[in-house]
């Protein structure tokens, strides 16, 4: 079972102890006294923010650079219907409704931590599904290695399209294996309630190990390429943000350390904590790196 399967029922103080010892037995005695602190947050029992906190403190450019206008401009997006352009290395490319794409798919709820590339955190009851069950429904060719994806570009409801603030359409990729990575999923809800706008609706990409740009919003375009996809963001500053994003606290953005991270909601004196590699995942997506370079391929 995945770690971030959990739901809170499931967090046993038992199943964390186990599993802290297991660790602890792993990393020997000399790294003890630090291992504890990394062990114990990745293992524990992870308390959601608020629905107040997820949806209006957001990063959906289209609607504004201020963390509230999301919240305040996203509600005149019309998202249903919705159409997605399923294109590229696939077996069964189309113009979908969404429902007709994703309608027999069940949902579960996910609790996973969520570290913005600015250094801010929170961790957020999701509800939706493995972005591999619908790879596999729409059927990967052999000769895909990438997904690319893009956001909706509505000028009429977007006020942040009409500036030249990034280049529009808003894109983001994977590598295959990350996408068909059973941690990736695509979320539709939240708390139990259909996505908020401003959080993406009606679904969005959620990769939990790295960094928050990477979640892209409002899905209009999945396509199975076969070279690495440009993104947004390392289109635009490509010596800040690269194309992988792995949450790593050993290397910094070149204007703020990646070290630490103030976590949303934590009051008035808001609290800082040590930021994990791979965001507390490494157990379950470290391999699918073995033998990169994470501070080239950053
Ligand atoms: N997707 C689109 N289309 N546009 C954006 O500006 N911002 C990204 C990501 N997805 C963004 C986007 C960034 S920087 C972050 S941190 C997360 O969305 C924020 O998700 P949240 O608002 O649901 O917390």
């Amino acid at each position: 079972m995945f770690k971030s399967d959990l739901t809170r029922a499931d967090v046993t103080p038992k199943g964390i102890w186990m599993n802290r010892r297991k660790l602890i037995a792993a990393m020997g005695a000399g790294s003890v006294a630090s291992g504890l602190g990394v062990a114990a947050r990745a293992q524990e029992a992870l308390e959601p923010n608020t629905w107040e906190e997820i949806t209006t403190y957001n990063n959906f450019y289209e609607f504004g650079l201020g963390k509230e206008d999301p919240a305040k401009h996203a509600g005149a997006m019309v998202t249903e219907p919705w159409t997605v352009a399923v294109d590229g290395l696939v077996d069964n490319p189309g113009e979908y409704d969404l429902a007709d794409l994703i309608g027999d798919i069940p949902t579960e709820e996910r609790i996973y931590r969520f570290r913005c590339v600015e250094a801010w955190s929170m961790v957020i009851p999701w509800n939706g599904f493995e972005l591999n069950k619908l790879l596999t429904k729409v059927g990967v060719q052999s000769g895909a290695t990438h997904v690319l994806f893009e956001t909706a570009v509505l000028p009429e409801v977007m006020p942040g399209v009409n500036v030249p603030i990034l280049d529009w359409p808003y894109t983001e990729g994977l590598r295959l294996d990350e996408a068909m990575h059973p941690l990736t999923m695509m979320a539709t809800g939240l708390y139990g309630e259909p996505l908020p706008n401003q959080n993406g609706a009606p679904m969005r990409l959620v990769v939990p190990w790295k960094y928050g740009f990477k979640s892209i919003k409002s899905i209009v375009r999945i396509s199975l390429t076969d070279e690495e996809p440009l993104n947004t963001w390392q289109q635009s500053a490509p010596k800040e943000y690269g194309f992988y994003a792995n949450v790593n606290p050993d290397v910094d953005h070149p204007r703020w350390s990646q070290a630490s991270e103030r976590v949303i909601g934590s009051g008035l004196f808001a609290k800082r904590v040590d930021t994990l590699p791979f965001n507390g995942y490494a157990e379950q997506v470290a391999s699918l790196y073995e033998g990169m370079d994470l501070s080239v391929k950053f």
